[in-house]
């Protein structure tokens, strides 16, 4: 059983009413209940949370390794700037998946360079709600091979 830690950054929780046209009306919640049902079916643990704070994110990544096996998080906009995420998610080296609903490199400049993407297994990006399903799909195949050298 695989335990599959999901974090959501800033403005995610407006999913559904926010720029509709970028990000779709998926809400959160939607997304959240559709992951959390994929995961069961694979009997596998998966808890989502949002948080605007990047403090209370970087917390989060911390205390990850006591209770999860992997990470997928859109950091929202601190993917672009907040190294003390990136710092994080490097420090505790757990598996992560880097989703992005709107793709990042066909937006803004400052969208097109993720602080994270170093340290992260890779990066879904474009696929609105659906990145989320890809980006489980992907962590699931991580977690579940047998790990180099073992
Ligand atoms: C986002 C892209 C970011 O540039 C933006 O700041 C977000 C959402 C996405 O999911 O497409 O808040 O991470």
């Amino acid at each position: 059983m695989a335990r599959i830690l999901v974090l959501h950054g800033p403005n995610l929780n407006l999913l559904g009413r926010r720029e509709p046209g970028i990000y779709g009306r998926t809400t959160l919640g939607e997304i959240d209940r559709d992951l959390a049902r994929l995961a069961a079916a694979d009997g596998h643990q998966l808890e989502s949370w949002q948080s605007n704070h990047e403090g209370e994110l970087v917390d989060r990544i911390q205390d990850a390794p006591a209770t999860f096996d992997g990470i997928i998080i859109n950091p929202g906009a601190f993917t672009h700037y907040s190294l003390a995420l990136r710092d994080a998610l490097a420090a505790v080296r757990l598996p992560t998946v880097e989703v992005h609903l709107s793709n990042i490199y066909a937006r803004e400049d400052f969208r097109h360079h993720s602080v994270v993407a170093p340290v992260a297994l890779g990066q879904i990006s474009g696929f609105g709600a659906y990145g989320y399903t890809l980006a489980y799909l992907a962590l699931r195949q991580v977690l579940s091979s047998p790990k180099e050298g073992a």
